[in-house]
């Protein structure tokens, strides 16, 4: 089972999992991060910012989620853009070490496999950040993902591209296509650390957590990963039925687990 913190805002997430990425990185200066856009992470980035300050943060390396296919890597909403303006460059990030995956139409179809070569080479991610779709996207595998898959091109759901309608002009403007790391790289990293925020991902959440696995609820697959940290707020974890149980466990916590 993956644990399950449930903190009462957004910022109380990020100060947690930003403190698990400064033991990680003290531990291993080269490690490599899994990173993701969207505005769940951006607590974790905006808290990472004070804490790495003075750290010596040249040989962390990072492999971002998932990017559109034909967006211009110059478009501000561009995963590369977005993880340039997010994370890079406020962390002080080395930009040569931080990938994103290669959506340009040219050569696509080799892309996904160039990618998992340079993640291979990295000695894999050890930490991955992820956010979860209201239909249950982790990364944008959408329902129907293998728990296979690696990084591969993929077809956006009506429901992801209106969610992320909000970052461009309008709905005609989000790509069709993207290229994403698939449940079988994520389920690769050593740990998962899955956040969500807000009423409207109760239920992705309520699913990933305690329903079936199930390819149709792609998130669900942190079940099958040996360490999964889920943090959500009051509200996204108003649809958990053992929400008691994960408090309490969680207050005991021994004090050496770490998250
Ligand atoms: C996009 C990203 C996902 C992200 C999801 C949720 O589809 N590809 O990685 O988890 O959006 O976004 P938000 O965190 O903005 O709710």
């Amino acid at each position: 089972m993956a644990e399950i913190v449930i903190v009462r805002e957004a910022a109380v997430a990020g100060a947690l999992v930003a403190d698990e990425i400064v033991r990680l990185i003290r531990d291993k200066p080269d490690a490599v991060l899994g990173l993701a856009t969207g505005s769940t992470p951006l607590p974790v980035y905006e808290a990472l910012r004070p804490r790495l300050e003075g750290m010596d943060v040249s040989r962390v390396r990072g492999f971002a989620l998932d990017e559109y296919v034909g967006l211009d890597p110059a478009h501000p909403e561009s995963y590369r853009s977005v993880i340039t303006r997010e994370v890079v460059e406020p962390l002080g990030l080395d930009p040569a070490l931080i990938r994103t995956p290669d959506g340009s139409p040219e050569g696509i179809e080799r892309h996904g496999e160039e990618y998992e070569a340079s993640i291979r080479e990295a000695g894999g991610i050890d930490l991955q950040i992820l956010g979860i779709g209201t239909d249950g996207h982790i990364g944008f595998n959408e329902p129907g993902s293998s728990f296979a898959s690696l990084t591969r091109v993929k077809t956006l759901t009506e429901q992801t591209r209106r969610d992320n309608a909000r970052f461009f002009d309008s709905i005609d403007d989000v790509p069709m296509h993207c290229i994403t790391q698939g449940l079988g790289t994520i389920l690769r990293a050593r740990h998962l650390v899955l956040l969500a925020f807000g009423a409207g991902k109760a239920d992705a959440v309520a699913g990933a957590v305690e329903g079936p696995v199930t390819a149709s609820l792609p998130g669900s697959a942190i079940q099958l990963h040996p360490h999964a940290t889920v943090v959500v707020d009051e509200a996204a974890a108003s649809k958990l039925a053992h929400a008691d149980y994960y408090r309490y466990a969680y207050d005991n916590k021994p004090a050496w687990q770490g998250l």
